[in-house]
């Protein structure tokens, strides 16, 4: 395994902002993530696994460290008559794996269609969209735990998964290997995101939902696209705030068309729309920074932003919402290089 010293990372996140890597190198296989391992412990060094940087927004001072990229390849598929298993490394691009499994009348994960990343990066955060998380369909996740220097494989069960979050979002003592998601034979979709089951017809195929989904998403410009300036973006750069009942009652007394998700005996708030109502339109824009013109919840690099503007315009968004609606929005993406403060 090869080194490098200051690397550019800008280059290698969606949001394309930050500074250099201080150390850097590549892991084909497990063995080469455990050399890296060792190496950094060696030096003396933080050690950051990097997937494909479609959720991460980089300092622009850099990291002081070794920045691994996670390039392990392959998928494995095992077939029952009612279920498929696939395990796939966790350097496989996410969307290809859907595509794949939509193509093969698996289902499962359509509606997670065009979502940008790497399979290992999703159980960290748990992804999710148009009613379906990761968490519904991964059976187990293959780490390799930093604190027991081993690999070992980590049932649903104990990821903790929960809305955009799990154990390996809440600790860094794992670096994910591979996923193994059991997706159903001969499925139709069950569709539950009104949005979308406004798209399509009742019994939708798999394929009529991926189209449907890609579609939404290119409108918001959640699917990257260089040609798009919108999908310059981290994706939502915030989490949808999730309150007690009562506070959305009050709230929805004083803002009566509040949207409002009922998630267990808690309320999620749409962070868009509390965005908008706080008094920013789409587009709004402080510096290179900006607010997607086509989804509220995406900040945009108009290019050549740095990450100081992408903070300041986080700021004095979760500012005026803080003022607006008394909420805290907490920022979804991770924040590699800074004060661990930053993110409140
Ligand atoms: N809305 C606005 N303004 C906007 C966009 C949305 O007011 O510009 C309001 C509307 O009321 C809308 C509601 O927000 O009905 C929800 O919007 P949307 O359906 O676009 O979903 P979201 O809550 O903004 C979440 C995920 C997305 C995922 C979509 C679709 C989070 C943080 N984000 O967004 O995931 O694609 O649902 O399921 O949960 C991501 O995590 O990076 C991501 C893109």
């Amino acid at each position: 395994m090869k080194v490098l010293r200051d690397v550019p990372l800008a280059p290698l996140t969606t949001l394309q902002v930050g500074g250099r890597a201080s150390y850097f190198a590549e892991a084909t296989c497990t063995e080469e993530v455990l050399e890296a391992y060792t190496w950094a412990r060696s030096q003396n060094l933080p050690l950051f696994p990097l997937g494909s940087g479609s959720n991460l927004l980089v300092s622009d001072d850099g990291f002081e460290g070794l920045v691994l990229k996670i390039s392990l390849k392959g998928i494995t598929v095992d077939e029952d008559d009612q279920y498929v298993t696939l395990t796939a490394a966790a350097g496989e691009v996410w969307d290809k794996l859907v595509a794949q499994s939509v193509d093969a009348g698996w289902a499962g994960i359509e509606c997670l269609s065009g979502i940008p990343g790497s399979c290992g990066a999703t159980p960290i955060q748990n992804v999710g969209a148009y009613g379906q998380e990761v968490c519904q369909t991964i059976t187990c996740v293959s780490v390799y735990d930093k604190v027991e220097q081993k690999q070992k494989t980590l049932p649903n069960s104990e990821c903790r998964f929960e809305y955009r979050s799990s154990i390996f979002k809440k600790t860094d003592r794992y670096v994910v290997l591979s996923v193994t998601y059991k997706l159903q034979k001969d499925s139709t979709p069950t569709i539950t995101y009104p949005e979308l089951k406004a798209q399509l017809t009742q019994q939708p195929t798999l394929k009529e939902v991926r189209a449907a989904v890609l579609a939404l998403r290119r409108r918001k410009s959640m699917i990257v696209d260089a040609t798009d300036i919108n999908s310059r973006s981290a994706g939502s750069f915030f989490i949808n705030p999730v309150v007690d009942a009562s506070f959305a009652d009050a709230l929805r007394h004083r803002y009566p068309n509040l949207p409002t998700y009922p998630l267990g005996s808690a309320v999620k708030l749409p962070a868009a729309w509390l965005i908008e109502q706080a008094g920013f339109k789409k587009g709004y824009r402080r510096s290179r920074a900006a607010i997607s013109s086509n989804h509220a919840l995406a900040i945009v690099n108009l290019g050549g932003a740095t990450a100081a503007e992408i903070i300041a315009l986080m700021k004095e968004i979760q500012d005026k919402v803080e003022q607006t609606f008394g909420i805290i929005l907490q920022p979804e993406p991770v924040f590699l290089g800074f004060e661990p403060s930053l993110a409140r």
